[in-house]
């Protein structure tokens, strides 16, 4: 289960913090064909679709969470279509130049859901497209592993509290995030949202199996955004591109 159902310009704070998002853009933009056609599965509130159409990208972004794609749509970008739904329930005709997930998302589906998305994206994907993974694996999960974690995140004006309680389910292989954020506003108001989600925990093999039985190749395998090498003892994330495998490609 999942929620992310807080408003969107935190989310943003918070994420500034974690990532490097010129070295995504710039990766993500080495992936697709200049003005090509790109599909986002969690696109969250749109931080890497509204810098890939400001470069000219024809984009649509899908996202369970309401409060993200409305975020998302306030903040526009050019070029930019979002959906709000499941993206294992996506739908389209149209064939994309890149598919990509970003941030550990696709982490957040059972492992049975992710297959089936997998799947299904293979149908998405023009048959020269690609599709860019960014994974959680064994190991990330097991490294960071804090039973309580308390973070601050800021700007100028806002500041965010972030309580964060991990649990895991060693039978189900999920790890479970449950976080209070306290947001102290620009008014000096303070208020509270909380925010769970569960998530998958593979590793590597897994990740290559599922993306072969889905009738994907792996073409390169990074340790970040940056064409980091992927670290041979595992540890780090792990940026997978694939392509369809030629007989399977629709
Ligand atoms: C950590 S955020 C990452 C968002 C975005 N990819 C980024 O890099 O900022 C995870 C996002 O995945 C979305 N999400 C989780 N499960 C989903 C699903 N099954 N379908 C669509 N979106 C999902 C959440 O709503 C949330 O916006």
């Amino acid at each position: 289960m999942t929620s992310f159902e807080f408003p969107g310009e935190y989310y943003e704070i918070m994420r500034r913090d974690f990532r490097h998002l010129d070295a995504e853009t710039e990766f993500l933009a080495s992936c697709a064909p200049p003005g090509g056609r790109v599909l986002d599965l969690g696109s969250g509130t749109g931080t890497n679709l509204r810098r890939l159409g400001e470069l000219g990208y024809s984009c649509v972004g899908v996202d369970q969470s309401a409060s993200f794609v409305e975020y998302a749509r306030r903040a526009g970008g050019k070029g930019v279509e979002y959906v709000h739904g499941r993206a294992e329930e996506f739908g389209t005709n149209r064939r994309f130049d890149l598919v990509y997930s970003l941030f550990m998302t696709l982490n957040y589906l059972p492992h049975d859901q992710l297959r089936t998305l997998l799947e299904t994206t293979r149908h998405h994907l023009a048959p020269e497209g690609r599709l860019v993974l960014e994974f959680g694996h064994l190991l990330n999960f097991v490294e960071s592993y804090q039973q309580h974690t308390i973070a601050h995140h800021r700007t100028d004006d806002v500041l965010i509290t972030r309580l964060t309680r991990q649990s895991v389910n060693p039978h189900a292989a999920t790890w479970r995030n449950e976080e209070t954020l306290l947001v102290r506003g620009a008014d000096g108001r303070v208020a509270m949202y909380d925010n769970f989600f569960d998530q998958s925990v593979l590793t590597g093999p897994e990740v290559r199996g599922l993306l072969t039985a889905a009738g994907f190749t792996v073409t390169a395998e990074y340790g970040g955004f940056r064409a980091e090498p992927a670290p041979g003892h595992g540890r780090g994330p792990l940026v997978i591109i694939a392509a369809p495998t030629a007989e399977a490609a629709v």
